[in-house]
């Protein structure tokens, strides 16, 4: 199993070019499923998670051409909908692949999904809304049993609570349904909205883009295009993340500033200098230790969830004390006993955890549980005295394209190691 050993006490310096979204690339994988000619997705990031969900396709019977970074896909050859547990199980996006069978072909059998151990994460929420559109469903022996006699029908449907995938399923649903779905309580982070951009250029009828009320006029069938993935703002906070806990300077290039504000207004807090421009954004500590930042993880535009482990490690080191409160999913702090034994100083109470900044964190051998998560370790090994070995590191290979060569060319001390 591969580890990373990382010599921490660099300050990173450099440019990093910034990959597409894991979280959009996935939707969109799934979306290749619905035109009726083949359709190309650029911009497409080399992660694990991809991989699988290419391979869930083309076990559907899609033709998948894969170049670099761009996929091209023909969903003409389509010939059955059978989403089976050994691909499901590794990753909870699967799930994805429920709306467009059902809107397109009328049945498909799903396993129900795994993916990161952050919490129970049940799917209600897609069935219940998938349901609302006249799709009968069964959960039995671990599958989801879905069909629909003739088309889905336009409906109403309200989350009970702001879910991602949720809304790109239903999403990615309505657009072949007869008749008009409201969709309310709709998730608005970026990635929805690259998904609704793609299929409206595939054919869709969507408006309320960027908002928590989508209406989504359905049509009989959707063409193909190509898209470019939209750039991948976790990644882009995570390398900003990684100049302010080694008090460096990083320029993020090929992203978009508008797409993660939250997140660089915490990273201005801390006393860093965060200069934008139209697709590139620079953190420069300035050499100082940052000042430790409170924040609540909420639902865009509000802090992402995705960012807490990152800031957390970087708070760990910071000036004075934080408190951060995790309100999207339980039981994701399984970082804090692995960063708890490099030194930092953490509080746990539930979902709320308060973080004392120490002046330095030392290196010990560490395990990597979920994929932000992961690389929070690594951001702690970079800030730390000494050799720290990260285990399990194939949590941060399923979201982190390149992430040793990009770290590299930042000046960091990295390298993986098997045994
Ligand atoms: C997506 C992201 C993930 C991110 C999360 C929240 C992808 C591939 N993953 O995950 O990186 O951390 O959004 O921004 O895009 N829930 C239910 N029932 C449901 C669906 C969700 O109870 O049917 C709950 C979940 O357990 C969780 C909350 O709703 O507590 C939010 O989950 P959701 O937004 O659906 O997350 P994902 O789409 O799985």
């Amino acid at each position: 199993m591969d580890k990373f050993l990382i010599t921490g006490g660099v300050k990173l310096q450099g440019e990093v070019r910034i990959s597409g979204a894991k979280n959009a690339a996935l939707p969109l994988l799934a979306a290749m499923i619905l035109p009726d000619s083949p359709i190309t997705l650029t911009n497409v990031p080399d992660l694990k998670d991809v991989g699988t969900l290419i391979k869930l396709i083309e076990g559907l019977g899609v033709t998948v051409e894969r170049q670099g970074d761009r996929v091209v896909a023909d969903a003409s050859t389509l010939n059955n909908q059978f989403a089976p547990y050994e691909l499901v199980k590794t990753m909870r996006a699967s799930i994805l692949v429920l709306g467009p069978l059902l809107a397109r072909y009328g049945q498909a059998q799903v396993s129900l999904p795994g993916g990161c151990a952050i919490g129970s994460r049940p799917v209600d929420q897609h069935l219940k809304a998938l349901e609302a559109l006249g799709a009968e469903i069964e959960v039995e022996a671990g599958y989801v049993h879905a069909k629909v006699d003739g088309r889905l029908k336009g409906g109403e449907v309200v989350f009970d609570m702001v879910t991602v995938g949720g809304t790109e399923n239903i999403l990615l649903a309505a657009v072949l349904a007869e008749g008009v779905t409201t969709i309310r309580n709709a998730a608005r982070e970026p990635e929805i909205s690259d998904l609704i951009n793609l299929l409206i250029k595939m054919g869709a009828k969507i408006e309320g883009i960027d908002t928590d009320t989508l209406v989504v006029t359905g049509v009989e069938s959707l063409h193909g295009c190509e898209y470019a993935v939209v750039a991948d703002r976790i990644e882009t906070g995570s390398y900003l993340a990684a100049a302010a806990i080694t008090g460096g300077r990083v320029k993020t290039t090929h992203t978009d500033p508008n797409l993660l504000e939250s997140v660089l207004e915490k990273f201005e807090e801390m006393g860093a200098e965060v200069t934008r421009g139209d697709d590139w954004i620079e953190l420069d500590m300035l050499g100082k230790r940052p000042k430790a930042v409170s924040f609540r993880t909420l639902p865009h535009p509000e802090f992402p969830t995705d960012m807490q482990a990152q800031i957390m490690a970087v708070n760990a080191i910071g000036r004075g004390f934080a408190t951060i409160s995790e309100t999207i999913f339980e039981n994701r702090f399984m970082h804090v006993p692995e960063l708890s034994r490099m030194g930092a100083n953490i509080q746990v109470d539930g979902n709320d955890a308060v973080v004392t900044g120490v002046e330095t964190l030392s290196a010990a051998p560490v395990m990597a549980t979920d994929l932000r998560a992961s690389f929070s370790l690594v951001l702690a090994a970079l800030a730390a005295d000494g050799e720290t070995l990260i285990d399990r590191i194939y949590h941060i290979d399923r979201g982190y394209e390149n992430i040793e060569a990009k770290l590299q060319s930042l000046g960091a001390n990295i390298k993986r190691v098997s045994s």
